[in-house]
């Protein structure tokens, strides 16, 4: 989603008639996008402020922003530690950047704003891309899920959903601009809800694009997974055999404490469905752990679902408390080196699992889309499958944009390598 708002926001500025420099030397207004998710995104935020300070000095009319989640929720932090930081703007205030621009070169002292409203779409602005096969498309911002980790519905506000209109409309603006890929996003993607229909008919809609040649989305609740998504999935060939589908942790204690909404038996039920539908989908998933409270006979209950699931990738993170939400306010937080030790234990075990699944994928034709060069040769290119697996493979005829059959030769770490197959 950040990337997306990044996206957005040059665009937003380039109306205005601003440009992008690539040296940061010349810039005179600098903005950072900021994540609040975890403390490290924050700490990587404010080590690049600290960084960025000198530039300052050379240039005392650089303007400094600080755009996004930790603008909203760190405002204070901002303005009393880094005073020289000239704008805040949360996340539902970027339309405003331009005009913000202006007012503060007629001022001194920061602007600040973070009102968070129910309404904000940016509808009808459109992002500025230039590269790659993949557009971004927004189709709800915000989330109402409160899972008690998690500090996104206090910086990104409430749930809700844009027009199917609208997301058709910018859908096939980007395939006009020459994507072929399109990836619907929200932080809470599948509880996507409008008059005109709920997630599944979305998908269906924006699959019947002529020119989309493949429909991503992400990330979904696993509580809102249901028979009617799976199958628009089987249903439609362009739509990728991929789901992410967030574990957070593998005891139903745990994940009822995290407020998930599910049980370990629930996700693992739901993980047999889904491949009921889509046999060979492709599953990945975020886990949490050292949640506050987790035995380690709790922690070997996430390690028993990451064996049995065989997800394909996994992102992992030791919980991390973040100011305001439920869970860091519980009493019974788990020391760092246990969290440490946990996450190195899941980290091993899932690293096998991803080459399991991996190697399985050996001596198999795949679907690739050519993405881009690889960067190891310019005699290769890297592309990914409908599942979101990166393929190397030597270069044909073929060119970016192009899906091409591959015969999977070998895999390395997280990577497949392959050649080309020509059928006819
Ligand atoms: N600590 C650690 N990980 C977190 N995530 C969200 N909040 C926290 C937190 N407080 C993880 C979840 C989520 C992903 C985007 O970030 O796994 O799915
Ligand atoms: Fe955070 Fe996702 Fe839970 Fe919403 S559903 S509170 S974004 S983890």
């Amino acid at each position: 989603m950040n990337v997306y708002d990044t996206e957005l926001i040059s665009g937003i500025l380039e109306e205005s008639g601003f440009k992008k420099t690539s040296n940061i030397e010349n810039a005179d207004a600098i903005f950072l996008n900021t994540c609040s998710v975890r403390e490290k995104a924050e700490e990587t935020v404010f080590n690049r402020l600290n960084n960025l300070k000198s530039l300052k000095r050379k240039n005392p009319g650089l303007l400094f922003g600080v755009l996004g989640c930790m603008a909203q929720s760190m405002k204070n932090e901002l303005l009393e530690s880094k005073p020289f930081v000239d704008i805040i703007l949360g996340p539902d205030s970027y339309r405003r950047i331009p005009e913000i621009i202006k007012e503060r070169s007629k001022t001194n002292g920061s602007i600040v704003d973070t009102k968070l409203s129910k309404f904000e779409f940016y509808d009808n602005l459109f992002p500025s891309r230039k590269e790659g096969v993949n557009a971004w498309i927004p189709i709800m911002r915000g989330c109402d899920k409160f899972c008690t980790f998690c500090i996104v519905p206090f910086t990104r506000g409430r749930e809700r959903s844009r027009t199917i209109e609208s997301i058709v409309k910018e859908s096939k603006k980007s395939v006009e601009q020459g994507f072929v890929e399109i990836t619907l996003l929200g932080q809470n993607v599948n509880s996507y809800r409008t008059s005109e229909g709920n997630f599944s008919e979305l998908l269906l809609d924006v699959s019947n694009i002529p020119g989309v040649l493949r429909v991503r989305y992400t990330s979904p609740h696993p509580a809102d997974i249901n028979e009617n998504l799976l199958q628009v999935m089987r249903d439609k060939q362009n739509i990728c055999n991929h789901i992410h589908l967030p574990l957070q942790a593998g005891s139903s204690r745990i994940l009822k404490r995290m407020n998930r909404t599910y049980t370990k038996k629930e996700f693992l039920k739901l993980v047999e469905i889904i491949r009921t539908y889509l046999p060979n989908c492709a599953l990945s998933t975020d886990i949490i752990v050292g949640f506050p409270g987790e035995t380690e006979e709790e922690f070997k209950e996430t390690l028993e679902v990451v064996e049995k699931v065989g997800f394909d990738s996994a992102f992992m993170f030791k919980y991390s408390p973040r100011r305001g939400t439920k869970a860091s306010e519980y009493t019974d937080q788990i020391e760092e080196p246990v969290k440490q030790n946990r996450l190195e234990r899941l980290i091993e075990l899932q690293k096998k699992m991803s080459l399991l699944a991996n190697q399985n994928h050996v001596g198999k034709i795949m679907d690739v889309m050519v993405e881009k060069e690889s960067k190891k040769s310019e005699h290769q290119w890297a592309g990914r499958t409908d599942g979101n697996i990166w393929v190397v493979f030597d270069k044909t005829d073929e060119n970016v944009k192009d899906i091409v059959k591959v015969k999977i030769d070998d895999t390395q770490g997280v990577t497949l390598f392959g050649h080309r197959i020509k059928l006819d």
